[in-house]
């Protein structure tokens, strides 16, 4: 005979190391009150509908109670031998109130237990993560703000294009964390939906009220269908796959925070908290968190291949194989998480050097499109004055020079359409505040939209 909660039709217990192969407590402890949370549901709604009685229910809500504050003085002690958290919780019930305890599993299975678990869980993250996401968006407005008419090298192909605001540089980011932060909450409706009393796959004898236990555990509804309920996971699926674009977000901002604090452009200057020196090379200030979590990027995208790969051909309705599910979903969570807490306090207090990002949107001939666009303005084709500047550019890079040491008298020689205002077309800060076009660089065009952003993350 086996001492399992299961162990009735089994005449002798597994060897040790096959219990712990099988065993998944050493990860989904992590789900404790999740699942006392979802048992008080349960064992409420056998009650009122009459399938428990009162004073068992009664001494089984005291039970979990009592296990739910010892949970959350880190008092439980769990055991390979119970398997997992649905099992260790079940018997440390029955050792606190007795035999009473194994009536908590009527009308229930593991099957829909685990699923409901993990949409509690994923429900409190999610909440979690769109307030990160708003603190990392605030902290990118911050920076915006006081810098509206900093003006740096905008890039194509990593050479220098065309002058911008640094503000409207980093406003991109904002509005990629606002869309990241959309897929969170449209995910959130398949997130909040009840697997609960679907039974270990096709529903119970019992009458229960599946409405009532969802209801009492804030669900928007529950799932039609008892097969499906237990053996989804497009909900762990789609937060994963958020996560992985909102990671490929900050590893594209990382990236860039690494190249501006580089010798090379010397843009910006991390803080000390979020920076580290070398062990052998004392002049040495990495910027090791950017490269960190563009380095976590990996797992992210990893732990969404692992889990798609796992459902992958999955007969109906649940396999053990989805037990594998939880690891990759604790990993995302906690490496997010991590992520976008340093971000936000890596960009707040990140000291951006005006001058010297100012100084390259001048030593450079990100101009050289102003030239063009002064030429059509005043009615030469477009395409023609592209080749005329392109030649004047080309006579600069021949002679060691930037567009706007050549003289008047050069420019009219390659076009008669220059007048002596092109030297102001050709300052960077004129430049950059005539695009002015919608979602443009312009400042006021940059000030709209740190406005509009303002009243998003207000509300
Ligand atoms: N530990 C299991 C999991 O994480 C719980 C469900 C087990 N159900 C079963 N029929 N073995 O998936």
């Amino acid at each position: 005979m086996s001492s399992k909660l299961w162990g009735g039709r089994f005449t002798k217990s597994a060897e040790e190391w096959v219990d712990e192969f099988g065993a998944s407590i050493s990860f989904d402890q992590e789900l404790v009150q999740e699942d006392i949370q979802g048992s008080l549901a349960h064992v409420t709604m056998l009650k009122q509908c009459g399938i428990l009685p009162e004073e068992d229910a009664d001494q089984i809500i005291s039970g979990l109670k009592s296990l739910q504050g010892k949970a959350e003085k880190g008092e439980l002690t769990f055991k390979v031998e119970m398997e997992d958290i649905h099992l260790n919780l079940e018997s440390m019930l029955i050792n606190e109130i007795g035999p009473v305890g194994g009536k908590l599993h009527t009308g229930r299975s593991r099957n829909d237990q685990v699923a409901t678990d993990l949409h509690l869980y994923m429900r409190n993250q999610t909440n979690v993560i769109l307030q990160l996401i708003h603190d990392l968006q605030e902290a990118i407005l911050g920076q915006a703000k006081k810098n509206v008419e900093t003006l740096i090298p905008g890039y194509t192909h990593l050479q220098r294009a065309q002058p911008i605001s640094f503000a409207h540089h980093l406003m991109a980011y904002f509005w990629m964390l606002e869309r990241d932060k959309e897929r969170f909450s449209e995910s959130y409706k398949r997130i909040n939906i009840s697997p609960l009393g679907a039974g270990a796959l096709a529903g119970t004898t019992f009458p229960i009220d599946r409405a009532l236990s969802a209801e009492l555990l804030g669900f928007e509804g529950i799932y039609e269908n008892s097969l499906d309920a237990v053996s989804d996971r497009d909900f762990a699926i789609e937060f994963m796959s958020n996560s992985a674009t909102m990671m490929m977000h900050l590893s594209r901002f990382s990236e860039e925070i690494i190249l501006w604090s580089s010798q090379e452009f010397q843009f910006v200057e991390l803080d000390d908290a979020f920076s580290t020196g070398s062990s052998i090379m004392p002049q040495k200030k990495n910027p090791d968190m950017a490269e960190l979590i563009r380095g976590k990027t990996g797992r992210v995208y990893g732990n969404l291949t692992g889990l798609l790969t796992v459902l992958k051909g999955l007969p109906l309705a649940y396999n053990k194989d989805m037990q594998e599910d939880k690891e990759g979903v604790f990993d995302t969570v906690k490496t997010i998480v991590g992520s976008l807490k340093i971000f936000a306090g890596m960009i707040s207090t990140m000291k951006v050097k005006k001058d010297i990002m100012e100084k390259a949107t001048r030593n450079d001939f990100s101009n050289a499109t102003e030239l063009a666009d002064y030429l059509a303005a005043k009615g030469m084709p477009f395409r023609k004055a592209h080749e005329v500047v392109g030649k004047l550019v080309l006579h600069c890079v021949q002679n060691g020079c930037y567009l706007v040491d050549l003289s008047i008298e050069q420019f009219q020689e390659a076009s008669e359409l220059f007048d002596h205002d092109i030297f102001d077309a050709l300052d960077p800060y004129e430049a950059v505040k005539r695009r002015n076009s919608a979602g443009g660089t312009g400042f006021a065009q940059v000030q709209l939209a740190i406005e509009k952003a303002e009243k998003l993350v207000n509300k």
